[in-house]
């Protein structure tokens, strides 16, 4: 069996490494295609370099645009990676321009789509991620879903007879570096001046569209996160300075402490060393919450509802709606020290997900 997995953002990035390392050691050919949606070493090299994943075999370098632009280059360019591969499969990711293109370009050339991470919904079609989600899951052959939740939306789109709940591949990689981090094989990377890794800090990250693209709101969320009576660290994704930039806004004010993206292990290093996440990340929510960690999440919704349970998660979906001390209690409450349970699975889904490709092939 031949799979083509169609990788560009850094979510991707992680959840690819599971797949990979799935893929080695098989009989199976795994090709790794990367988009260049992503191209900023921060964003993308330290992935494949620091969770050990092969180099791609092909690389679009389509890099940034507007979303028609960068989704028809992908698009454009695919046509002739497919046609030379000839893959069983084309497997793609999540909820990114990428993941779009490369399903529609699978589907249009008559190539089998499997879509991991499927049925995650927010029902916000304000959102990019939303529309990329939902017509993947409805173009691909094959959804595998990380959660019971998932499957349900999928069921009440019609799609549950393509439909296999495999578990989440982020609960793989995240359990398998985080005992490395507390083995002591990844220490701790350098956090942004003015933080303090022997005092308590919050780790934050802010990206999503929503909350970059409106300039009154950003100044608002970072006025609300520099009043906090925790050093915040935020690691300031391209998007994120990208915008500050063009607006006139300065990211370090007050408490909040701004540093570079983390790679992997460094950026869960830091979160198991913190006092609690803030953040609009779906992918931090969650290993906030694998790592035993409070997440406020600076988001109207959030895809992974699981991770609301016992308030392990709590959504603000505008921090100066709160007085200052409703706000304060929130983002720095302590984790609970309920029992979490798996809602993500057990750490074996990427191997599951080989397994299923195998036996539909
Ligand atoms: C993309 C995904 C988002 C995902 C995020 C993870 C879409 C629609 N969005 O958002 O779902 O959560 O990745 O990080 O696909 N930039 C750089 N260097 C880079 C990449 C981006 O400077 O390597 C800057 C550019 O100014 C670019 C902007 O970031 O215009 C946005 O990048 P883009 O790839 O469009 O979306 P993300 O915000 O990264």
């Amino acid at each position: 069996m031949k799979v083509l997995s169609v990788v560009g953002a850094r979510p991707q990035l992680v959840k690819l490494a599971p797949i990979a390392a799935a893929f080695a050691g098989t009989p199976h050919d795994h090709v790794i295609v990367h988009t260049g949606q992503h191209y900023d070493a921060d964003l993308s090299d330290v992935f494949f370099s620091g969770l050990n994943i092969p180099d791609p075999d092909v690389h679009l370098g389509v890099g940034s645009g507007s979303h028609g632009v960068q989704t028809g280059a992908v698009l454009a360019a695919m046509d002739k990676v497919l046609e030379q591969e000839r893959p069983d499969w084309v497997l793609v990711y999540g909820d990114t321009n990428s993941t779009l293109a490369g399903a529609l370009s699978a589907v249009k050339l008559h190539y089998r789509v499997a879509h991991l991470e499927a049925g995650l919904r927010s029902f916000n079609r304000r959102m990019p991620e939303e529309h990329n989600r939902v017509m993947t899951d409805h173009a691909a052959d094959l959804l595998l879903a990380p959660t019971e939740e998932a499957m349900r939306h999928l069921a009440s789109e019609g799609l549950a007879s393509r439909s296999v709940l495999v578990g989440d591949v982020m609960v793989d990689v995240c359990l398998r570096i985080r005992d490395a981090v507390l083995a002591g094989e990844h220490p701790l990377p350098e956090l942004p001046e003015g933080i303090d890794p022997e005092a308590p800090y919050l780790v934050s990250t802010l990206h999503r569209a929503e909350n970059t693209d409106d300039p009154e709101r950003l100044a608002g969320l970072l006025d609300s996160l520099a009043e906090l009576p925790v050093p915040v660290a935020l690691l300031a994704h391209p998007r994120l300075n990208a915008r500050a930039e063009s607006y006139g806004l300065k990211l370090s004010r007050g408490n909040l402490h701004v540093g570079r993206p983390l790679p992997y292990a460094g950026l869960v290093a830091a979160v198991l060393r913190s006092a609690g996440v803030v953040t609009d990340s779906g992918g931090l929510q969650k290993e906030a919450f694998l790592l035993g960690r409070a997440c406020t999440t600076l988001r109207p919704e959030t895809e992974w509802v699981e991770t609301l349970e016992d308030r392990w998660n709590q959504l603000v979906p505008d921090p100066r709606s709160l007085d200052r001390d409703a706000w304060t209690e929130t983002a720095t409450r302590p984790a609970p020290d309920s029992e979490r349970g798996e809602p993500y699975g057990d750490g074996q889904a990427a191997r599951r997900v080989v397994q299923v490709l195998a036996d539909q092939n």
